[in-house]
This record gives structure tokens, sequence and C-alpha cells, in this order.
């Protein structure tokens, strides 16, 4: 059997702009996981897991009465995974082999109600490795990590790849997409190694930052999962009109997001101010975009963290999910987490995965 795991991840910042080829964000891999169990099986493949076991696809009209997005089920990553490993595997002229694979999630309550720790992306990247492993494919890291977002953009187009990034590598990371638009118009056609070393590959990148120098990460989770595709397909359908004013907020973003990681490891109040400025950016991304990104609890955990002199904001798209503070050590955890408790926000016992 091969059993592999993959960490969950937290966007600290520039959501929304790393959405756009070469825009910059930071991750965190966080000690969470999901696992898949591979083993080899004869005649058929399964894929089981009790969490998903049901594959619901469920879609919805979205507010202008016209689009449909689809909100896509883990077991569509699974697939698409599946799908290209097996290409890979058919061009360096491999026999094909039966497995089975079984999923394990700790990236949901027990309940099943996701935290928004990115299910999708850690179930590509573990899918992936397993069968790197299964069929002694030698691929790196960086090779995993972009055939996991090639199969990410089969299913969620728009998706940047930053919590593949992180689920891939580990620790915490600034990361900049390629041009997935361009990269899943040629994928079908290319050979899967030649699209691996396109240069629609070369405005991505993934940075390793220092130890958090001086702060420390809380995580409050809501309690509501967030709909990612449908707030992404929200914010870029007047996106597209590539107004001034978004203009601006890639600009303010990158200027932010660069600065945070120049004073990542050395200046803590630094720091802490430039998350309060991703939150106010991101904050006025939806008032221009006529939808909320902070909800009424996310507001709550960012306040209170603000009033007590650390920084608070939103991780990923916000609509839900969790929120993330990053606190100076005068700011005791039982300060913050009993606040949040008032407004059934749970804490979460978090910590960074480190890098392997
Ligand atoms: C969602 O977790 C983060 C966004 O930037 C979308 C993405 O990066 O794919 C809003």
């Amino acid at each position: 059997m091969i059993e592999v795991s993959a960490p969950g991840k937290l966007y600290i910042a520039g959501e929304y702009a790393v959405v756009e080829p070469g825009h910059p964000a930071i991750l965190a891999a966080v000690d969470r996981y999901l696992t898949v169990a591979l083993t080899a099986s004869d005649g058929v493949g399964h894929v089981h897991s009790s969490r998903y076991g049901h594959g619901p696809v469920t879609w919805f009209h979205d507010d202008d009465g016209d689009s449909i997005v689809v909100e896509h089920s883990p077991l569509d990553y699974v697939t698409a995974a599946i799908a290209l490993l097996e290409r890979l595997r058919s061009e360096r002229g491999l026999r094909p082999l039966y497995y089975d694979l079984h999923i394990d999630t700790g990236l949901d309550d027990a309940s099943g109600r996701k935290f928004g720790l990115g299910s999708s992306a850690a179930v590509t990247v573990a899918v992936i490795d397993a069968l790197n492993r299964f069929y002694e494919l030698g691929l790196s890291p960086m090779e995993r990590f972009r055939l996991a977002l090639v199969a990410t953009i089969h299913v969620a187009p728009k998706a940047s790849g930053g919590d593949v990034a992180a689920s891939t590598f580990g620790g915490w990371i600034a990361y900049t997409a390629p041009d997935r638009a361009a990269l899943r118009a040629l994928s079908d056609d290319l050979p899967v190694a030649d699209l691996l070393a396109r240069p629609e590959w070369d405005v991505c990148t993934v940075r390793r930052l220092p130890e958090l120098a001086g702060l420390r990460m809380l995580v409050g989770w809501t309690g509501s999962p967030a709909s990612t595709e449908r707030l992404v397909h929200r914010v870029s359908l007047s996106q597209e009109r590539q107004d001034r004013a978004y203009a601006r907020f890639l600009a303010e973003s990158d200027a932010a997001v660069e600065e945070l990681v120049h004073a990542w490891g050395r200046d803590p109040d630094r720091v802490l101010a430039l998350l309060r400025r991703c939150r106010r950016l991101l904050d006025g991304l939806g008032r221009l975009r006529g939808t909320t990104i902070e909800t009424e609890q996310l507001a709550f955990l960012c306040d209170e963290a603000e009033a007590l002199g650390a920084a608070g904001k939103p991780s990923g798209a916000g609509g839900g999910d969790c929120g993330i503070v990053l606190a100076p050590a005068r700011v005791g955890d039982e300060a913050l987490a009993g606040q949040w408790r008032r407004n059934s926000i749970l804490p979460l016992d978090l910590h960074l995965h480190a890098p392997r």
C-alpha cells in the first residue's frame, strides 16, 4: 500500500489578485491533512471516500440570473488527476495497472462541513503523489505541482493554484500563477511532458518565506462553508471590464504583498500594518463588485483582532470559512478566542506544516 498525505492551506494575503497571472499572494500550509491510500487491484479501479462518496455536484444560477456556476466535488479533481497521470504514464510507454484509492480527510469537521482549508487542492496533490510513487515516475515536487495545477484547471479554470502550491511545497510561500487559460487551451493537444515545460510557466513562481518573526497565527472558523467558485465568478464577471479601479486594486495588492514578503521574518509591526492594509483592499474589492467578502462574523473577528493590537483578515475568497489573525505575544490567545466564541467562531488549533 502507498499512503500519501497532503496538507491543507490558508491564504494570508493577495487573494483575488493572485487569480491574475504574475500577481503575488502569501499562503501557509497547515498541519491538517488529507490522506490518499493506494492499493493495487486487479480488473477495476475504485475510488472510496466516506466523505465524498456520493460525489455531490451542486450548481446554482448566479445573481445575474443567467450564468450557472457549478460547485465541484473533490471527486472531480480526483478524476482529473488520474486522467492526467495516466496520460503521462502512457506517454512514457508504461503498462497500465489497476488500483483502488481510499481518501480520508481531516480538512472537514466531524459532520463533513468544509473548513475551507483547500480540500480540492490537497486531494489533487495527494492523488498525483500517490500515482507518481505507484508508477515510479520520479517526478520532482515542481513537476508534481504543475501536474496538479493542470488537473485543477480542467475542473476549475479560474483557480490560481495557490492552494496547490502550498499543499505541494509546505511552509509559508509567496506564489504567482501562470496563464492558466493558455495552458488549458494547449493541454489536450500537447504531450504532458511538453506542457510542463511551456514558457507560460515562466511567470509562475513559488518563493519560500522564512519563519514568521515575533508573531503567531491564530485561526477562527465561522462554521459557514463558503463557495470560492461562486465568489470568484462574481468578482470576475465584472473583472472582465478591466476597469481602472480594478487595475488600482491589483497594483495596491501587489505592493502590499511584496512589502509583506520583505517584512515577514524581520519586522512584526510592519507585517501587522500590511495585513490590515490587505484586509481593507479586499473589503474595497468586494464593495466595488457589489459582493460581500467579509461576512459579519469575519468582520467581527478582524475588528476584535485590531482592537487588541493584532491584525485579522478573511482567509481566501471570504464569504465564510476561516479568518486568520497574526498576533504579537502581548495579545493572549484567550482574549481573542473568548470574543470569538461569543460570536460562534470556533478557534482551530492549526500550526504551520513545515516544508518537505
Ligand atoms: C480563494 O481561496 C482565493 C482566491 O484568490 C481564488 C484563487 O486563488 O483561486 C479568491
